[in-house]
């Protein structure tokens, strides 16, 4: 017999992707890694998945049927490359190949062009879930063409993730949209877990609970409108005790974050394309800051508040902390759907808003009870410009503000860092805003380098002769 899909990279993620594939009714799967050896541990561990093992590109070639379907899962990449090369010296044109590592979506985007060329279809799929995921169901955001779809959809369909009856995957655009959605859903991903840390800080250090007394409120928080995987992983990470000292785990582990790129990928792209994701950025730079231990003990006496900062109303606090965290989530997600709104624009993608909430209501990290409400704000107005003005996103800025100001001003006279909740606050503050002190900007701009502004009252482009009798004149835009 032969397979009708192939995983090649048999790490944890492929292995766990091929199992699933393979424990789905009629599929047949090929495997193949580069050292033969965790092919033939695959195989041995599990004879109930009937993997086809290969030992050569051209035997794993051999082993597909028509069109060919494989899916690379390997470090994204160099090695992602090297792959592609050989997949396209054994595959012939119609076959398809599937990256579904964490690349970069304008590597996708220079792979797709280059193996189009030899008539292969070439497909950037992002995929969430960590290795759970893999195994069980996880989110999965393929781009590429649309021929390559009608293949790829019903195989993808059967190991993805199921929410609300519906497979957590869709057909997301062309070539890198995949990747790209992707890549935004990482930037969310890292947004979300410093949100939730810094609640976390700022309720042990403000009312001295201990991290398995802050497992219960996250535990609570669950079974309300934050309900959500991070959410959940959170209540377990805190109420872990270390074995060795006896100790809550947390406390134990070492307090510099590590991160793989895609959090930065995602500030970087939005910076080119001009989006203010300041919450994913600021989650970014938190971990940078966290990870630099010379700088961070040559400051450790720097002066902080004279004042010991206490919290008379724990309770309160609390429940302002969570306002505070629900209402800093919407600005995350807000910000990052801005982000797909300008790629698509920008790569000429044809992305629905709705069916990435809905796809990312299973499965991935940052799967979320809230993401449904988010799916309803797109799906009764497709066109709309800012999340936040939807009618129950709006009504849950109301009901969180207050809290949230709150909190940042306990944060800030507290000394307890809160990049996340205090930038995510001012972003809100800056869109409310009727009249922002960028007037002032290009007054400036337009002082020291003739740089031209608008007025309010009147079309046209204007600059003031600032070195001269300071009258105005029309000018001619500059670039
Ligand atoms: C997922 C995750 C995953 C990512 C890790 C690591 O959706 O399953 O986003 O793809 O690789 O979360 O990210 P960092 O090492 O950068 O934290």
């Amino acid at each position: 017999t032969k397979a009708n899909i192939g995983v090649v990279g048999l790490a944890v993620m492929g292995s766990n992707l091929a199992r699933n594939l393979a424990s789905r009714e009629g599929n047949t799967v090929a495997v193949f890694n580069r050292s033969y050896e965790k092919t033939e541990t695959l195989t041995s561990e599990h004879p109930e998945a009937g993997f086809i093992p290969a030992t050569t590109y051209a035997e794993f070639a051999e082993s597909l049927t028509t069109p060919r379907t494989a899916i690379i899962m390997v470090q994204a990449g160099r090695g992602t490359d090297a792959v592609i090369d050989e997949l396209t010296k054994v595959f012939e044109p119609g076959d398809i190949i599937v990256d579904g590592g964490n690349a970069l979506f304008t590597d996708t985007i220079r792979r797709e062009k280059a193996v189009r060329e030899t008539g292969i279809n070439f497909v950037g799929a992002g995929i969430s879930g960590g290795e759970e995921g893999a195994l069980n169901g996880p989110s999965i955001m393929p781009g590429g063409s649309a021929e390559a779809w009608e293949t790829l959809g019903p195989i993808l369909k059967s190991i993805a993730a199921v929410a609300e009856g519906e497979p957590c995957v869709t057909h997301v655009g062309t070539d890198g949209a995949g990747h790209f959605v992707k890549m935004i859903h990482n930037g969310i991903e890292y947004a979300d877990m410093q949100l939730i840390a810094e609640a976390y800080d700022l309720i042990r250090r403000g009312t001295n609970k201990s991290p398995a007394e802050i497992a219960d409120i996250f535990a609570e928080w669950n079974k309300g409108e934050l309900e959500s995987y991070l959410i959940e992983i959170t209540a377990e990470v805190l109420r872990q005790v270390d074995a060795e000292t006896g100790n809550p785990l947390v406390d134990v582990i070492l307090d510099q974050a590590g991160a793989k790129g895609t959090g930065a990928w995602t500030v970087q792209t939005a910076l080119d394309l001009g989006i203010p994701v300041s919450g994913i950025a600021e989650a970014v730079f938190a971990r940078s800051l966290s990870s630099k231990p010379a700088q961070r003990a040559a400051s450790s006496d720097l002066p902080g508040p004279s004042e010991a900062w206490t919290v008379n109303d724990p309770d309160g606090f609390v429940e302002d902390v969570r306002r505070a965290l629900y209402a800093s989530k919407i600005i995350a997600y807000s910000q990052g759907f801005d982000e797909i709104v300008a790629g698509a624009e920008q790569y000429g993608w044809d992305i629905k808003k709705g069916d990435i909430a809905k796809i990312w209501r299973g499965g991935c990290i940052i799967r979320a009870q809230f993401l449904n409400r988010i799916t309803e704000a797109y799906d009764e107005n497709p066109g709309l410009v800012a999340l936040l003005t939807a009618p129950y996103f709006r009504e849950a800025l109301e009901g969180t503000q207050e809290a949230w100001r709150r909190v940042v001003i306990a944060a800030a006279q507290g000394g307890i860092p809160s990049p996340a909740f205090s930038s995510s606050l001012a972003y809100y503050d800056g869109l409310r805003a009727d009249r922002l002190p960028a007037a002032l900007i290009q007054g400036q701009r337009d002082f020291f380098g003739a740089h031209t502004y608008k007025r309010v009252d009147r079309d046209g482009t204007f600059h003031t002769l600032w070195s001269g009798d300071r009258s105005e004149i029309e000018a001619v835009a500059s670039h």
